[in-house]
């Protein structure tokens, strides 16, 4: 295993250049890896290398990264095969959270890896242990849970699954560490720790409006000025989208139990198509979606 001056790992593979792959791309390049994005086909390989290129490009212009903008873009390449992952030493999937198209991926970059590379996912609600259940090697398998937008969101949520090696968990921590974030290490539970408790909050500030204990704009200050919380938790599920968050309830209610039950007022709004920012409507009005 190879590692870059920072303590990054020297070779990197992310699948998938989207939203999230571009960001996790720019991270380990600017700690001074090298990096892979292998996309579903040229355009979108294109259109990858276009988000990650100018997201270094920003951070260039900031004077938040170390090197030249031409030797990260030297460091950098998007291509359609998987078979370019060979001499990685870590690979990140973030393709689209569906779970039969996850397990093909990651089967697939698997059988390409040398046996002491590591793979890791950014799924941020399917379980580890799933994934892991059809790979050759789940002790070198592991959840690396990063937030969006990647470059301005400091953690990252490491998910030890139950196969994952106790020193692979070590490793991603110090490379979580090596590209300038902090890592926590959380079990293999649905919603992992910041899902679950980020969704309790916006699920009971939903049913108080609804009981009509007070506004959503004193609900929100209730967080945002007694606890010190950035956004208050009605404001970051606008920001989150309702339909998002009323999926993740789904998905808890069924695992976890009916205390994350999702809230009439919150299906009714998703139903009435008030999603939030994006729709310019949902506890606020927003100016443009
Ligand atoms: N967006 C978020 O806020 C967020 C936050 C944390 C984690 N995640 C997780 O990250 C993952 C990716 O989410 P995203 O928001 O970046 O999605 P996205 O749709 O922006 O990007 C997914 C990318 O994967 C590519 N892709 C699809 N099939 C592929 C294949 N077979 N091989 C290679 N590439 C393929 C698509 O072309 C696309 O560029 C999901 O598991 C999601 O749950 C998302």
């Amino acid at each position: 295993m190879n590692d870059t001056a920072t303590g990054a790992p020297a070779d990197v593979g992310v699948l998938g250049g989207g939203r999230m792959g571009a960001g996790i791309a720019h991270a380990f390049l600017l700690a001074g890896s090298r990096v892979t994005v292998v996309e579903r086909d040229a355009d979108a390989a294109g259109a990858a290398s276009a988000r990650v290129l100018e997201s270094v490009a920003t951070s260039v212009a900031r004077g938040t990264a170390d090197d030249e903008q031409s030797a990260i873009a030297a460091r950098f390449a998007a291509s359609t095969e998987v078979g370019d992952f060979a001499g990685c030493d870590l690979v990140v999937e973030a393709v689209p959270e569906d779970l039969e198209l996850k397990i093909d991926a990651l089967t697939r970059v698997e059988a390409v890896l040398a046996p002491g590379a590591a793979l890791a996912s950014n799924t941020s609600s399917i379980s580890i242990d799933q994934l892991a259940a059809l790979l050759d090697r789940p002790s070198r398998f592991v959840g690396l849970h990063f937030f969006n937008p990647v470059p301005a969101s400091s953690l990252v949520e490491i998910v030890r699954g139950e196969a994952t090696d106790g020193l692979l968990v070590e490793q991603a921590r110090a490379w979580v560490h090596a590209i300038g974030k902090t890592p926590i290490v959380v079990a293999d539970a649905p919603g992992f720790a910041s899902s679950r408790l980020g969704v309790a909050l916006g699920l009971e500030a939903i049913r108080m409006l609804e009981d009509g204990v007070a506004s959503a704009e004193d609900i929100d200050a209730a967080m945002s000025l007694g606890y010190k919380h950035p956004v208050g938790p009605l404001r970051l599920t606008d920001i989150v989208g309702l339909d998002v968050r009323l999926g993740i309830a789904e998905y808890l209610s069924n695992t976890l139990g009916e205390r994350f039950a999702p809230p009439a007022l919150l299906r009714r709004m998703v139903a009435e198509g008030k999603l939030g920012r994006k729709t310019g409507e949902g506890f606020y009005l927003w100016d443009a979606p």
